[in-house]
């Protein structure tokens, strides 16, 4: 997938060479004439955009516009400076003192100047022959062509107003084999009214919302069944991919997969918005097969603190919740998810040794509207028995600029003006171990 940039390797030396032969270029010489030593679009800053921007900011991307060629780009130049000088683009939100993210987009230093004097030399273009090669992305998906696409049978109709409560839809995937899951991603059709998407993976055996209706969209409130109605909420079934603004598809590394056992259905849980206009989406998920039987099966498990904290009281503007859980079982702990809404300020997840002390694993400076996940660059293993905590806090102040309500407390619950503090992770397991084998604590660990 990154294979077109690694072309470009050798970049960063020809890119911080360039800069330190603008930077001294500069000095005296009128803005508007570039200098022969500037750098060029082509040459220097198209390959940052290729690498770092592209995967938003292309034709069909999330972003509001493509900064593919030149005539697209130039007129950004400015804004596009200022952002990356901010570090608000491209968008990362973890504190640089804790833990390597394999997805961190951040630019270095050299690239941030290139892009910087390239602006101040007046953007030029340069010769369209040092271009590289545009990359060629797969037909509106940011993973390669997906083996499999599943669409939610039916759209389902969006209000232009008021809250909507969450919407089901169990898909049937028609897989007659056990299938194994190495890359996955999430894709909204009307992406302004998705909060967000859950997909769940539902096996045969799973009692979980059987006698729900298959390949049409519910709302929990339309069941009969009361059982059903409570069953709606609670689950212990996997999830195949969460989707929220910003977040990006699952690759998990080779060896390691999620697994979708033979005629499972998938659980769409979509969490719509609304926002003055109304629409229909039709979510679907694009399926990448592992090549072969991975050595390890990835589960995604959850911290989560429905009871002791919220509500957040009014015009708090630090306010803690904390919710810790020992692993079960030995485990590799691959990614993280922090899940809160506008609220929500920072978050953090943490080991706590036996003698106490913390280790930070990620702290996430936290923004509701780019819910991204965190990848370690290298998987982390943990024993049976560690300690994993996760802190969150939630700014309820009027210095919050989401804050649609400073002067209440806030509760937990789905909707956005309320609050929820969930730390998704995922671990790899041995690939016959399920999620339900993993909570069978090893009998010494009991206490
Ligand atoms: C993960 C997706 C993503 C990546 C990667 C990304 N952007 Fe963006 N960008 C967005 C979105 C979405 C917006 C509009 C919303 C916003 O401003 O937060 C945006 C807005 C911008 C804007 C502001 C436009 C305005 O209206 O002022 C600039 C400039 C920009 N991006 C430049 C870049 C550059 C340069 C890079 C790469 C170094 C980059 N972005 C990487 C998604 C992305």
């Amino acid at each position: 997938m990154l294979k077109p940039f690694q072309l470009h390797r050798n970049y960063f030396v020809v890119a911080l060479a360039s800069a330190i032969v603008a930077l001294v270029a500069l000095q005296g010489l009128a803005r508007s004439s570039p200098s022969p030593g500037s750098p060029t679009f082509y040459r220097d800053v198209l390959p940052i955009l290729q690498q770092r921007c592209q995967v938003c900011h292309r034709d069909g991307g999330i972003a509001p516009m493509p900064l593919v060629t030149y005539e697209e780009t130039k007129p950004w130049a400015q804004a596009i400076r200022d952002d990356v000088r901010s570090r608000k683009m491209p968008p990362w939100f973890a504190d640089p003192r804790y833990g390597h993210f394999a997805n961190d987009p951040s630019l270095t230093e050299q690239q941030v100047e290139t892009i910087s004097s390239w602006v101040d030399a007046n953007a030029p273009a340069g010769g369209p022959g040092d271009a590289p090669p545009p990359v060629r992305w797969t037909n509106g998906w940011n993973i390669p062509e997906p083996d499999v696409v599943l669409p939610m049978s039916k759209p389902v109709a969006i209000p232009a107003q008021g809250d909507v409560e969450y919407t089901y839809e169990i898909v049937s995937t028609g897989f007659s084999e056990d299938k194994w899951v190495q890359m996955s991603e999430i894709q909204p059709s009307s992406r302004a009214h998705v909060h967000h998407a859950v997909v769940y993976i539902r096996p045969p055996e799973s009692k979980w919302l059987r006698g729900a209706p298959v390949g049409i969209p519910f709302p929990a409130s339309n069941l009969k069944d009361d059982k059903l109605r409570q069953d709606v909420h609670s689950t212990d079934s996997d999830m195949l991919l969460v989707y929220a603004p910003g977040s990006s598809p699952d690759r998990w590394p080779d060896g390691m997969a999620k697994f979708v056992p033979a005629q499972s259905d998938l659980v769409f849980q979509m969490h719509y918005t609304t926002n003055g206009r109304a629409a229909t989406d039709q979510t679907r998920i694009g399926i990448v097969f592992a090549k072969s039987r991975p050595k390890q099966r990835v589960l995604s498990l959850q911290l989560a603190n429905e009871h002791d904290t919220i509500p957040i009281p009014p015009a708090a503007e630090n306010y803690r919740v904390e919710v810790h859980g020992t692993l079960p079982n030995d485990a590799a702990l691959l990614s993280f998810f922090p899940h809160m809404h506008v609220r929500g300020k920072r978050f953090e997840y943490n080991i706590v040794h036996p003698d106490g002390s913390l280790e930070t694993l990620l702290r996430v400076n936290y923004d509701f509207y780019w819910q991204l996940s965190y990848r370690l660059a290298e998987p982390r293993l943990l024993k049976a028995g560690t300690w994993l905590q996760a802190v969150a806090w939630y700014d309820n102040s009027r210095n919050n600029p989401h804050n649609p309500d400073p002067d209440s407390p806030v509760r937990w619950g789905d909707q956005t003006y309320n609050e929820m503090m969930v730390g998704f992770f995922d671990v790899a397991v041995p690939a016959n171990v399920g999620k339900w084998q993993f909570f069978i604590r090893q009998p010494q660990l009991r206490k």
